[in-house]
């Protein structure tokens, strides 16, 4: 998973003017390999909203993309119509998987040559699109894996969501109740063996972030499986990217599962938050999300690590939601299974009261009952 607590550390670039302001998250873009159906899942189980689409009908003869959208929370699901694209020889390699997290930013221009003179591999060159509605620029940058950065320069567009996206109120399913997600709260990627450092300095050094905690193999391990991660975060605090790799264990650990079937480096988990964590994940449930499990004697021992807290402990059980606290307040977390058939992506539904850090207490337990899912796999 990610990371941790009281071992914050002084920022890297701390001291330097954000050279990359980020207004906020844009939006999330998966390739899949089945945009409709997968839309459907997004809204019908995780409550999401249908509200823009491109394709055939929109004159988009190159894919189909849905646009599904909770709190402030956008996910673009995208598919190819033929063979031998870029898109489809991602899902062919990868699987369903995020391609892009996309950034908004003020000057998109600006974030292109910023980052690019300081080593970015560009993408997209700063491009303006379209329509009725007015323009947007749009950039984008390599991270890793084959993942993307894209930055969007949305001031000057008054549209439902990009140029080309038309309302898809007609397809949305009808009287879809959200379940309360509300924003990203943090993207984790996976890294291969030695390459954490790398990232983190490309994200100090390309993107201005700075670093905001680190976790070594003494931190988060079982008896089988090793990892470590380093958090990196922008100026604003409000983007944080935890960068894991794997660490030499006993047995393969979650990491090396992903590598093996991602094929690349490339986004293990999204967090989204929420501010009643248990109405959600009963309501997620109800309608067939899958959570892992830790054992009942988790919650045993609840109190005497955590203190007292608001919610009542019982039904944390119930639900199998865990809880940490650092020197800020506490958190409470839960994580899906995969969400496809490859062990790769999984969501994390997260409530903050007051902490900052990513839940290090609960890494022993969630990383065991990973492994008994793994052991199930044949992959551990
Ligand atoms: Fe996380």
């Amino acid at each position: 998973m990610d990371t941790a607590s009281a071992e914050t550390k002084p920022a890297v670039n701390g001291d330097k003017a954000d050279f990359l302001p980020l207004k906020n998250w844009d939006h999330i873009e998966f390739y899949t390999g089945n945009a409709k159906q997968s839309a459907f899942y997004y809204q019908y189980a995780m409550g999401f909203r249908l509200t823009a689409y491109s394709g055939l009908e929109t004159g988009n003869r190159d894919r189909a993309s849905y646009l599904l959208e909770q709190g402030k929370i956008r996910f673009v699901l995208s598919t190819p119509y033929h063979p031998g694209s870029f898109l489809s020889d991602h899902i062919n390699k990868h699987g369903d998987g995020v391609r892009d997290i996309a950034l908004e930013v003020d000057d998109a221009a600006s974030a292109f040559h910023e980052t690019t003179k300081r080593g970015a591999e560009p993408v997209l060159e700063p491009t303006k699109i379209e329509d009725e509605n007015g323009y947007i620029i749009r950039s984008a940058i390599k991270t890793y894996g084959d993942t993307i950065h894209s930055f969007i320069e949305r001031k000057n567009y008054k549209g439902l969501f990009l140029p080309g996206f038309a309302d898809a109120s007609a397809k949305a399913i009808k009287d879809i109740k959200d379940v309360g997600l509300r924003s990203v709260d943090h993207m984790v990627g996976n890294v291969e063996l030695g390459k954490m450092n790398f990232y983190v300095n490309f994200y100090a050094k390309v993107m201005g972030f700075n670093q905001l905690l680190s976790f070594d193999d003494k931190d988060i391990s079982t008896e089988y499986t090793a990892l470590m991660s380093k958090v990196m975060q922008n100026g604003t605090g409000k983007i944080k990217f935890p960068i894991n790799e794997p660490a030499a264990g006993k047995k393969k650990s979650q990491i090396d599962e992903y590598l093996e079937f991602y094929h690349s480096a490339g986004v293990q988990h999204i967090a989204m938050s929420t501010t009643n964590i248990v109405e959600t994940v009963s309501e997620l449930k109800r309608r067939g999300v899958e959570f892992l499990r830790v054992p009942t004697s988790y919650y045993e021992e609840l109190e005497a690590r955590v203190g007292k807290i608001d919610e009542n402990i019982e039904e944390l059980s119930k639900h199998g939601i865990l809880v940490d606290r650092d020197d800020d307040g506490y958190l409470l977390q839960l994580f899906s299974k995969p969400i496809e058939d490859r062990p790769t992506v999984f969501f994390e539904i997260i409530q903050r009261k007051g902490a900052k850090s990513f839940g290090k207490g609960n890494f022993k337990a969630l990383f065991e009952a990973i492994e008994r899912e793994q052991a199930v796999r044949g992959t551990l």
